[in-house]
Protein backbone atom coordinates (compact mmCIF):
# COMPACT_ATOMS: atom_id res chain seq x y z
CA UNK A 1 0.00 0.00 0.00
CA UNK A 2 0.90 3.56 -0.52
CA UNK A 3 -0.02 6.35 1.83
CA UNK A 4 -0.24 9.53 1.43
CA UNK A 5 -1.08 13.33 3.75
CA UNK A 6 -2.71 15.93 2.17
CA UNK A 7 -1.59 18.96 4.36
CA UNK A 8 -5.10 21.36 4.80
CA UNK A 9 -4.99 24.65 3.28
CA UNK A 10 -5.00 26.71 6.60
CA UNK A 11 -7.54 29.37 4.99
CA UNK A 12 -9.81 26.71 5.16
CA UNK A 13 -10.41 25.96 8.45
CA UNK A 14 -11.61 30.12 9.15
CA UNK A 15 -14.14 29.74 6.79
CA UNK A 16 -16.23 26.82 7.54
CA UNK A 17 -15.18 26.40 11.28
CA UNK A 18 -14.80 22.87 12.41
CA UNK A 19 -16.76 21.08 9.41
CA UNK A 20 -13.59 21.71 6.77
CA UNK A 21 -11.51 18.66 6.99
CA UNK A 22 -15.33 16.96 6.75
CA UNK A 23 -16.60 17.86 3.76
CA UNK A 24 -13.14 18.06 2.27
CA UNK A 25 -12.77 14.20 2.64
CA UNK A 26 -16.10 14.15 0.76
CA UNK A 27 -14.58 16.06 -1.94
CA UNK A 28 -11.74 14.12 -2.11
CA UNK A 29 -13.71 10.75 -2.48
CA UNK A 30 -15.59 12.01 -5.29
CA UNK A 31 -12.39 13.22 -7.35
CA UNK A 32 -11.05 9.70 -6.55
CA UNK A 33 -14.17 7.98 -7.65
CA UNK A 34 -13.87 10.45 -11.17
CA UNK A 35 -10.54 9.02 -11.30
CA UNK A 36 -10.82 5.52 -11.14
CA UNK A 37 -8.36 5.45 -7.86
CA UNK A 38 -9.28 3.23 -4.94
CA UNK A 39 -8.70 4.73 -1.81
CA UNK A 40 -8.40 3.26 1.65
CA UNK A 41 -8.60 4.73 5.06
CA UNK A 42 -9.58 8.68 3.97
CA UNK A 43 -10.22 10.60 6.61
CA UNK A 44 -8.49 13.09 9.60
CA UNK A 45 -5.26 11.93 10.39
CA UNK A 46 -3.02 13.11 13.13
CA UNK A 47 0.54 12.71 11.42
CA UNK A 48 2.31 15.76 13.33
CA UNK A 49 0.97 18.43 10.79
CA UNK A 50 -1.33 20.83 11.80
CA UNK A 51 -4.14 19.40 9.73
CA UNK A 52 -4.42 16.80 7.33
CA UNK A 53 -6.26 14.20 5.68
CA UNK A 54 -4.41 10.83 5.29
CA UNK A 55 -5.42 8.44 2.67
CA UNK A 56 -3.82 4.81 0.84
CA UNK A 57 -3.69 3.57 -2.27
CA UNK A 58 -2.98 -0.03 -3.88
CA UNK A 59 -0.52 1.68 -6.98
CA UNK A 60 1.16 4.99 -6.43
CA UNK A 61 -0.44 7.92 -7.21
CA UNK A 62 0.64 8.85 -11.00
CA UNK A 63 2.10 12.35 -11.92
CA UNK A 64 -1.45 12.45 -13.67
CA UNK A 65 -3.38 11.79 -10.64
CA UNK A 66 -1.04 13.87 -8.52
CA UNK A 67 -1.54 16.98 -10.30
CA UNK A 68 -5.94 16.42 -10.26
CA UNK A 69 -5.64 16.23 -6.33
CA UNK A 70 -3.80 18.97 -6.16
CA UNK A 71 -6.84 20.96 -7.21
CA UNK A 72 -9.03 19.85 -4.35
CA UNK A 73 -10.23 22.50 -2.14
CA UNK A 74 -8.41 21.62 1.00
CA UNK A 75 -4.79 21.30 -0.92
CA UNK A 76 -1.83 23.22 0.59
CA UNK A 77 1.13 20.01 0.00
CA UNK A 78 0.81 16.74 -0.39
CA UNK A 79 2.88 13.98 0.92
CA UNK A 80 3.88 10.48 0.93
CA UNK A 81 4.01 9.01 4.55
CA UNK A 82 7.16 6.21 4.62
CA UNK A 83 7.96 3.85 7.65
CA UNK A 84 8.21 5.88 10.72
CA UNK A 85 5.94 8.43 9.90
CA UNK A 86 8.61 10.51 7.55
CA UNK A 87 6.68 12.84 5.50
CA UNK A 88 8.24 13.00 2.00
CA UNK A 89 7.24 16.23 0.23
CA UNK A 90 5.89 15.29 -3.22
CA UNK A 91 5.72 18.02 -5.98
CA UNK A 92 2.48 17.60 -8.43
CA UNK A 93 3.08 19.06 -11.70
CA UNK A 94 1.38 23.13 -11.63
CA UNK A 95 -2.01 23.43 -13.55
CA UNK A 96 -0.08 26.06 -16.28
CA UNK A 97 -3.38 27.78 -16.56
CA UNK A 98 -4.67 31.41 -15.05
CA UNK A 99 -2.81 32.04 -11.80
CA UNK A 100 -5.32 31.73 -8.80
CA UNK A 101 -5.12 35.85 -8.33
CA UNK A 102 -7.90 35.93 -10.82
CA UNK A 103 -10.09 34.83 -8.36
CA UNK A 104 -8.74 36.22 -5.48
CA UNK A 105 -8.16 40.27 -6.39
CA UNK A 106 -12.07 41.13 -6.34
CA UNK A 107 -13.58 41.12 -2.60
CA UNK A 108 -17.04 41.85 -2.23
CA UNK A 109 -20.06 41.52 0.06
CA UNK A 110 -21.70 38.48 -1.09
CA UNK A 111 -19.17 36.59 -2.51
CA UNK A 112 -19.11 32.77 -3.07
CA UNK A 113 -15.88 31.84 -1.09
CA UNK A 114 -12.89 30.77 -3.24
CA UNK A 115 -12.48 27.76 -1.71
CA UNK A 116 -15.72 26.06 -1.28
CA UNK A 117 -16.64 27.29 -5.08
CA UNK A 118 -13.92 25.05 -6.26
CA UNK A 119 -15.04 22.03 -4.02
CA UNK A 120 -18.76 22.52 -5.92
CA UNK A 121 -16.17 22.77 -9.20
CA UNK A 122 -14.43 19.36 -8.50
CA UNK A 123 -17.81 17.57 -7.45
CA UNK A 124 -19.28 18.78 -10.36
CA UNK A 125 -16.25 17.63 -12.78
CA UNK A 126 -16.44 14.37 -10.84
CA UNK A 127 -20.40 13.88 -11.31
CA UNK A 128 -20.74 14.85 -14.73
CA UNK A 129 -20.40 11.94 -17.20
CA UNK A 130 -19.83 13.91 -21.12
CA UNK A 131 -17.68 13.71 -23.18
CA UNK A 132 -16.14 16.54 -24.14
CA UNK A 133 -12.81 17.07 -24.87
CA UNK A 134 -12.52 20.65 -22.74
CA UNK A 135 -15.66 20.91 -20.47
CA UNK A 136 -17.81 24.11 -20.54
CA UNK A 137 -19.04 25.22 -16.82
CA UNK A 138 -22.12 27.56 -16.41
CA UNK A 139 -22.94 29.79 -13.78
CA UNK A 140 -26.41 30.40 -14.15
CA UNK A 141 -26.55 32.81 -11.30
CA UNK A 142 -22.81 33.84 -11.37
CA UNK A 143 -22.82 37.23 -8.86
CA UNK A 144 -19.61 38.97 -9.66
CA UNK A 145 -17.95 35.73 -11.66
CA UNK A 146 -16.46 33.56 -8.66
CA UNK A 147 -17.39 30.62 -10.23
CA UNK A 148 -16.61 31.98 -14.01
CA UNK A 149 -12.63 32.79 -13.11
CA UNK A 150 -12.17 29.54 -11.13
CA UNK A 151 -13.20 27.42 -14.20
CA UNK A 152 -10.52 30.06 -16.18
CA UNK A 153 -8.10 29.29 -13.77
CA UNK A 154 -8.94 25.14 -14.29
CA UNK A 155 -8.35 25.04 -18.16
CA UNK A 156 -12.73 25.08 -18.47
CA UNK A 157 -14.68 27.36 -20.69
CA UNK A 158 -17.21 29.38 -18.80
CA UNK A 159 -20.42 30.95 -19.40
CA UNK A 160 -22.19 32.71 -17.13
CA UNK A 161 -25.69 34.54 -16.60
CA UNK A 162 -26.38 37.29 -13.79
CA UNK A 163 -30.08 39.26 -13.68
CA UNK A 164 -27.85 41.95 -12.16
CA UNK A 165 -26.59 44.09 -15.15
CA UNK A 166 -24.46 46.28 -13.11
CA UNK A 167 -22.59 42.98 -11.66
CA UNK A 168 -22.23 42.04 -15.29
CA UNK A 169 -20.39 44.68 -16.27
CA UNK A 170 -18.39 44.47 -13.09
CA UNK A 171 -17.27 41.37 -14.80
CA UNK A 172 -16.81 42.79 -17.74
CA UNK A 173 -13.99 45.50 -16.42
CA UNK A 174 -12.72 43.25 -14.08
CA UNK A 175 -11.55 40.35 -16.69
CA UNK A 176 -10.76 42.44 -19.13
CA UNK A 177 -8.15 45.04 -17.06
CA UNK A 178 -7.24 41.50 -15.22
CA UNK A 179 -6.00 39.74 -19.32
CA UNK A 180 -4.60 43.26 -19.87
CA UNK A 181 -2.04 43.68 -16.85
CA UNK A 182 -0.96 40.24 -16.83
CA UNK A 183 -0.36 40.82 -20.60
CA UNK A 184 -2.58 37.53 -21.77
CA UNK A 185 -3.57 37.70 -25.30
CA UNK A 186 -7.42 37.68 -25.10
CA UNK A 187 -9.94 38.72 -28.14
CA UNK A 188 -13.39 40.29 -26.90
CA UNK A 189 -16.42 40.68 -29.03
CA UNK A 190 -19.93 41.27 -28.08
CA UNK A 191 -23.04 39.58 -30.00
CA UNK A 192 -26.98 40.24 -29.38
CA UNK A 193 -29.04 37.48 -28.16
CA UNK A 194 -32.56 37.52 -29.73
CA UNK A 195 -35.51 35.73 -29.40
CA UNK A 196 -38.85 35.30 -31.08
CA UNK A 197 -39.51 38.53 -34.38
CA UNK A 198 -35.79 39.68 -33.28
CA UNK A 199 -36.68 40.77 -30.07
CA UNK A 200 -33.89 41.18 -27.82
CA UNK A 201 -33.29 39.61 -25.05
CA UNK A 202 -29.41 40.03 -23.63
CA UNK A 203 -26.46 41.62 -24.93
CA UNK A 204 -23.12 38.36 -24.79
CA UNK A 205 -20.15 39.56 -23.94
CA UNK A 206 -17.83 37.09 -25.55
CA UNK A 207 -14.10 36.55 -24.36
CA UNK A 208 -11.33 34.28 -25.74
CA UNK A 209 -8.37 33.76 -24.19
CA UNK A 210 -5.09 31.64 -23.21
CA UNK A 211 -2.03 32.28 -21.05
CA UNK A 212 0.51 32.40 -23.66
CA UNK A 213 0.45 33.23 -27.23
CA UNK A 214 0.65 29.53 -28.41
CA UNK A 215 -2.06 28.31 -26.56
CA UNK A 216 -4.14 31.23 -27.78
CA UNK A 217 -3.45 29.79 -31.30
CA UNK A 218 -4.09 26.10 -30.61
CA UNK A 219 -7.34 26.89 -28.56
CA UNK A 220 -8.35 29.74 -26.77
CA UNK A 221 -10.44 29.08 -23.61
CA UNK A 222 -13.90 31.21 -24.00
CA UNK A 223 -15.81 33.14 -21.40
CA UNK A 224 -19.67 33.98 -22.24
CA UNK A 225 -21.09 36.49 -20.29
CA UNK A 226 -25.12 37.46 -20.27
CA UNK A 227 -27.14 39.79 -17.97
CA UNK A 228 -30.70 38.14 -17.90
CA UNK A 229 -32.82 36.15 -16.27
CA UNK A 230 -31.60 32.61 -15.31
CA UNK A 231 -34.95 31.12 -16.00
CA UNK A 232 -34.95 32.02 -19.11
CA UNK A 233 -31.00 31.16 -19.97
CA UNK A 234 -32.38 28.54 -22.89
CA UNK A 235 -32.89 31.33 -24.85
CA UNK A 236 -29.60 33.19 -24.10
CA UNK A 237 -27.28 30.06 -23.71
CA UNK A 238 -26.86 27.14 -26.56
CA UNK A 239 -29.12 24.21 -25.78
CA UNK A 240 -26.83 21.00 -24.90
CA UNK A 241 -23.98 22.91 -24.59
CA UNK A 242 -22.97 22.80 -20.87
CA UNK A 243 -20.95 20.08 -19.25
CA UNK A 244 -21.32 21.53 -15.34
CA UNK A 245 -23.26 24.06 -13.73
CA UNK A 246 -22.18 25.47 -10.56
CA UNK A 247 -23.62 27.61 -8.77
CA UNK A 248 -24.89 29.34 -5.36
CA UNK A 249 -28.60 30.04 -5.08
CA UNK A 250 -29.65 33.36 -3.19
CA UNK A 251 -29.38 32.70 0.65
CA UNK A 252 -32.53 34.67 1.46
CA UNK A 253 -30.52 36.52 3.61
CA UNK A 254 -29.44 40.54 3.13
CA UNK A 255 -26.04 40.84 2.12
CA UNK A 256 -27.04 44.57 1.35
CA UNK A 257 -30.17 47.01 1.30
CA UNK A 258 -30.18 47.09 -2.63
CA UNK A 259 -30.44 43.47 -3.14
CA UNK A 260 -32.98 43.17 -0.50
CA UNK A 261 -34.90 45.87 -1.73
CA UNK A 262 -34.67 44.61 -5.26
CA UNK A 263 -38.26 42.70 -5.99
CA UNK A 264 -36.79 40.33 -8.99
CA UNK A 265 -34.29 39.04 -5.73
CA UNK A 266 -37.44 38.60 -3.65
CA UNK A 267 -38.89 35.47 -5.00
CA UNK A 268 -38.08 32.05 -2.86
CA UNK A 269 -35.05 29.96 -3.21
CA UNK A 270 -37.41 27.27 -4.21
CA UNK A 271 -39.23 28.81 -6.48
CA UNK A 272 -36.84 30.44 -8.07
CA UNK A 273 -35.09 27.22 -8.07
CA UNK A 274 -38.45 25.20 -9.84
CA UNK A 275 -38.75 28.23 -11.96
CA UNK A 276 -34.99 27.80 -13.57
CA UNK A 277 -34.73 24.43 -13.92
CA UNK A 278 -36.47 23.57 -16.58
CA UNK A 279 -34.20 26.05 -18.73
CA UNK A 280 -31.24 24.44 -17.12
CA UNK A 281 -32.28 21.37 -18.07
CA UNK A 282 -32.55 22.20 -21.85
CA UNK A 283 -28.66 23.79 -21.83
CA UNK A 284 -26.91 20.86 -20.47
CA UNK A 285 -25.93 18.12 -22.31
CA UNK A 286 -27.17 14.46 -21.37
CA UNK A 287 -24.74 13.39 -18.28
CA UNK A 288 -24.33 16.73 -17.62
CA UNK A 289 -24.18 17.74 -13.65
CA UNK A 290 -25.68 20.56 -11.67
CA UNK A 291 -24.06 21.41 -8.24
CA UNK A 292 -25.86 24.26 -6.19
CA UNK A 293 -25.23 25.28 -2.82
CA UNK A 294 -27.87 27.02 -0.75
CA UNK A 295 -29.05 27.96 3.09
CA UNK A 296 -30.52 25.18 4.86
CA UNK A 297 -32.17 27.89 6.50
CA UNK A 298 -34.57 28.90 3.35
CA UNK A 299 -34.86 25.06 1.54
CA UNK A 300 -34.51 22.04 2.95
CA UNK A 301 -32.17 19.29 0.62
CA UNK A 302 -35.17 16.80 0.43
CA UNK A 303 -37.39 19.94 -1.15
CA UNK A 304 -34.51 20.72 -3.61
CA UNK A 305 -33.97 17.01 -4.43
CA UNK A 306 -37.99 16.70 -4.95
CA UNK A 307 -37.85 20.06 -7.25
CA UNK A 308 -34.95 18.66 -9.46
CA UNK A 309 -36.96 14.58 -9.55
CA UNK A 310 -40.23 17.06 -11.01
CA UNK A 311 -37.74 18.93 -13.57
CA UNK A 312 -36.43 15.40 -14.65
CA UNK A 313 -32.55 15.13 -13.42
CA UNK A 314 -31.02 12.24 -11.35
CA UNK A 315 -30.02 13.61 -7.60
CA UNK A 316 -27.09 12.21 -6.50
CA UNK A 317 -28.50 10.87 -3.15
CA UNK A 318 -25.53 8.90 -1.60
CA UNK A 319 -22.00 9.55 -0.28
CA UNK A 320 -19.61 11.25 -1.38
CA UNK A 321 -22.40 13.51 -2.76
CA UNK A 322 -24.75 14.06 0.25
CA UNK A 323 -23.70 15.26 4.17
CA UNK A 324 -21.74 18.91 3.37
CA UNK A 325 -24.43 20.77 5.66
CA UNK A 326 -21.55 23.45 7.57
CA UNK A 327 -22.32 26.89 9.16
CA UNK A 328 -21.31 29.52 7.32
CA UNK A 329 -22.55 32.25 9.99
CA UNK A 330 -25.84 32.80 12.20
CA UNK A 331 -28.23 33.29 9.41
CA UNK A 332 -26.27 30.61 6.75
CA UNK A 333 -26.31 26.99 6.97
CA UNK A 334 -24.96 25.87 3.65
CA UNK A 335 -25.55 22.38 2.22
CA UNK A 336 -25.02 21.49 -2.06
CA UNK A 337 -27.13 19.45 -3.88
CA UNK A 338 -25.53 17.62 -6.82
CA UNK A 339 -28.11 16.01 -9.42
CA UNK A 340 -27.32 14.70 -13.29
CA UNK A 341 -29.09 15.22 -16.65
CA UNK A 342 -29.94 11.74 -17.37
C1 LIG B 1 -25.43 33.98 -3.80
S1 LIG B 1 -25.29 35.06 -5.17
C2 LIG B 1 -24.03 34.36 -6.16
C3 LIG B 1 -22.68 34.94 -5.84
C4 LIG B 1 -21.59 34.50 -6.79
N1 LIG B 1 -21.31 33.09 -6.70
C5 LIG B 1 -20.34 35.32 -6.53
O1 LIG B 1 -19.39 34.84 -5.87
O2 LIG B 1 -20.30 36.48 -6.95
C6 LIG B 1 -26.76 34.68 -6.08
C7 LIG B 1 -26.91 35.47 -7.36
O3 LIG B 1 -28.13 35.09 -8.02
C8 LIG B 1 -28.55 36.22 -8.76
N2 LIG B 1 -29.95 36.00 -9.15
C9 LIG B 1 -31.06 36.01 -8.38
N3 LIG B 1 -32.16 35.76 -9.11
C10 LIG B 1 -31.74 35.57 -10.39
C11 LIG B 1 -32.41 35.27 -11.61
N4 LIG B 1 -33.73 35.10 -11.67
N5 LIG B 1 -31.66 35.13 -12.73
C12 LIG B 1 -30.31 35.28 -12.69
N6 LIG B 1 -29.63 35.58 -11.57
C13 LIG B 1 -30.33 35.71 -10.42
C14 LIG B 1 -28.35 37.36 -7.77
O4 LIG B 1 -28.33 38.62 -8.44
C15 LIG B 1 -26.98 36.98 -7.17
O5 LIG B 1 -25.95 37.56 -7.89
Amino acid sequence: MHHYAILANPGHNRIYFDTALKIAVLELEAMFAGLNVQVQDIGERELGLPAAIAFSTQDPLSSDELRQISASSIYYAIFEVMPQGLLKPLQPEPYGTFPESMNQILRYTGKTNEQFTRLMVNLGLSACDTDSKVKTLMDPMCGKGTTLYEGLIRGLDVVGVEINDKWVQEIQTFIVKYLKNGRYKHETKKEKRTGEKGKKLANCFIVDTAISKEAFKAAPQNLKLMAADTRICDKVVKKNSIDLMVSDLPYGVQHGSKQATDVKMARSPLELLEEALPAWKNCLKRGGAVVLSYNEFTLKWKEAAQAFEAAGFLVKADTPYVGFVHRVDQSINRNIIVAVKG
